[in-house]
């Protein structure tokens, strides 16, 4: 799982993207700080242990670093970024019931506008699970012997 590397100054446009999961029915927006406990649970359940603990640290941000896709007051995905460290995007996740609705590609570009809104011109993919995903979506690239990385050592990981 290598990280990869983004470039955020010729990232795809967001709006349009908003606007059409809007009128799909699906509101793609920042997390709110009273949500933590409803959003944590709902990784850990979904996901992991690990991505809960690195969602909570995103949604302790002012501003909140993590956002969210909801369809009928029910949440469907997340993405993070700034958790484990500065400058990296992750973890996301989209139920797998919702999966291949183009939800994971707009929470992963409502991040990366955030992230290039706070400053950065690069952002690092941490981790890349499916790198295809992130490859189609905004042109990321691996880099080279990055894992593990800055994971090395994490309890529970073995590396
Ligand atoms: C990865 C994930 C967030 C993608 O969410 P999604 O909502 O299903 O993705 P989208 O519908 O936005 O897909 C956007 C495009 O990427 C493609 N794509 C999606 N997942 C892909 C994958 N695993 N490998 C290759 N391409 C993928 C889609 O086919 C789509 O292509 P298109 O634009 O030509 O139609 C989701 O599959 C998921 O939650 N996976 C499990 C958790 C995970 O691996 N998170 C990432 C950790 S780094």
């Amino acid at each position: 799982m290598p990280d990869m590397l983004v470039r955020l100054y010729t990232l795809p446009p967001l709006e349009a993207e908003i606007e059409a999961m809007r009128a799909a029915g699906i509101d793609i927006r920042r997390a709110l700080p009273p949500e933590k406990h409803v959003v944590t649970a709902w990784v850990r359940e979904h996901f992991s242990a690990g991505w809960a603990s690195e969602t909570d640290v995103a949604m302790s941000h002012h501003p909140v670093s993590c956002f969210l896709a909801t369809e009928n007051g029910k949440l469907l995905g997340f993405a993070c970024y700034d958790a484990t460290v500065k400058d990296f995007f992750g973890p996301t996740g989209v139920d797998e019931a919702a999966r291949g609705r183009g939800i994971g590609k707009v929470l992963l570009l409502a991040c990366l506008h955030d992230m290039r809104a706070q400053g950065y011109g690069y952002a690092i993919i941490g981790a890349a699970g499916p790198t295809e995903f992130y490859k189609k979506a905004v042109g990321a690239m691996e880099i080279e012997e990055s894992w593990p990385g800055v994971y090395r050592g994490l309890l529970g990981m073995g590396g």
